[in-house]
């Protein structure tokens, strides 16, 4: 009811603005480093395995696949990534010594518990989940697990339930470090650090708002969008335009900013507007030259920069700044201002946020 919203129009605006929250609450505790914190026996799980299958669905399929830049980067164990309703029903070479992780908000999904069963079936028993619900039939299910804790999501379009994801996904990619010698006590005690440090990043993310909702009234009149990320940044990107279309019925599309020129510039016109999700990584020279690529053709770029990314608005180019740079965290504050910019479109539209056409808060049947 009302009283429950407080000072917001929707659940998706509170749930949004409940991330600094979401995340201490998810990071409590956690003063060091150590596979047991995704349960009993994890060390010796984490020890033995070669690779790493993740399954799962929607936004939690995109947690996933930021997983994996994490995951090989810093532990350099192969990760596999796959949407849960064509793992299930797809003729695969099962890795009895793969670690299957599965991802869910709500711990019920239909196909990813089906996927997590035919895993197991073919002979792949070591499982672990990352879920927010700590008595769903996933985390039953599962021999290892992490409870984010978000708290209840009542939006439809997942928000706080996917950075908590993120930051538990984290840590799960340090613990796998650290269980085969790969993370060193500095590097701990640094990503320790940038951790705890989130809640206050992404507040100071929150306070860009005002700044999303003039780019919103731009949005709302559009029936297209393209968004662009590159590396650890491209699944935030497809979160993006996930969100966007989910709740402000736009159509949109996100693609690896590399493969512009493969498909994609071919529809860039000065109605398409263009939002750029540009951290200043190593990637970012090359992030510039495929926005170039857009401005010749007349597209509006829409860029979330950060501190250091250095990036002017200029005619046709527009720039919103994140405050600090976040370095390999970066994806968990960069899908703040896309969450935001969805949901003051979408509210300029005057859609029904909170609980979009066609779809379901948790998908319980195939
Ligand atoms: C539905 C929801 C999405 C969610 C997906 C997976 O489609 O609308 O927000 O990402 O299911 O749900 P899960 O609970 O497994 O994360």
């Amino acid at each position: 009811g009302a009283a429950e919203l407080g000072p917001y129009r929707h659940y998706m605006q509170k749930e949004i603005f409940e991330q600094p929250r979401a995340i201490a609450d998810t990071l409590e505790g956690v003063i060091s480093i150590m596979p047991e914190l995704f349960g009993d026996g994890a060390y010796k799980v984490f020890k033995q395995i070669d690779s790493v299958l993740i399954l799962a669905c929607g936004t939690s399929y995109y947690a996933g696949l930021t997983a994996k830049y994490w995951i090989e980067s810093i532990a350099k164990i192969p990760v596999n990534v796959e949407i849960a309703s064509e793992y299930r029903y797809r003729e695969s070479v099962p890795n009895p010594n793969a670690l299957v992780v599965t991802i869910s908000q709500s711990g019920e999904t239909a196909d990813t518990l089906a996927a997590l069963k035919h895993a197991r079936s073919l002979g792949m028993l070591h499982t672990l989940t990352v879920c927010n619900v700590a008595t769903s039939a996933m985390v039953r299910e599962c021999a290892l697990s992490y409870i984010t804790h978000a708290g209840v999501e009542v939006g439809v379009a997942s928000t706080k339930a996917f950075t908590t994801q993120l930051a538990a996904l984290f840590l799960l990619a340090l613990s796998l470090a650290q269980s085969k010698g790969r993370l060193s006590e500095t590097e701990e005690a640094e990503h320790i650090r940038a951790l705890r440090h989130l809640p206050v990043a992404i507040s100071a993310v929150l306070a860009l708002e005002p700044q999303i909702i003039s780019w919103a009234e731009e949005f709302a009149r559009k029936e297209n969008a393209l968004f662009l990320g590159r590396g650890l940044h491209y699944p935030i990107a497809l979160e993006g335009a996930l969100k966007l279309k989910e709740i402000s019925y736009i159509h949109a599309e996100a693609y690896p900013a590399g493969e512009l020129k493969h498909g994609p510039l071919a529809l860039v016109t000065k109605e398409m507007p263009v939002v750029t999700v540009a951290p200043n990584d190593t990637l970012i020279e090359k992030l510039k030259s495929n926005m170039q690529e857009v401005r010749a053709r007349g597209g509006e770029l829409y860029v979330f920069a950060d501190a250091d990314s250095r990036i002017t608005s200029s005619e046709g180019v527009h720039v919103i700044r994140l405050p600090e740079h976040y370095g390999q965290l970066s994806p968990i504050l960069h899908v703040v201002p896309l969450q935001l910019l969805a949901y003051h479109t979408a509210l300029a539209r005057g859609t029904d946020v909170d609980k979009p056409r066609n779809l379901a808060k948790s998908v319980t049947v195939e």
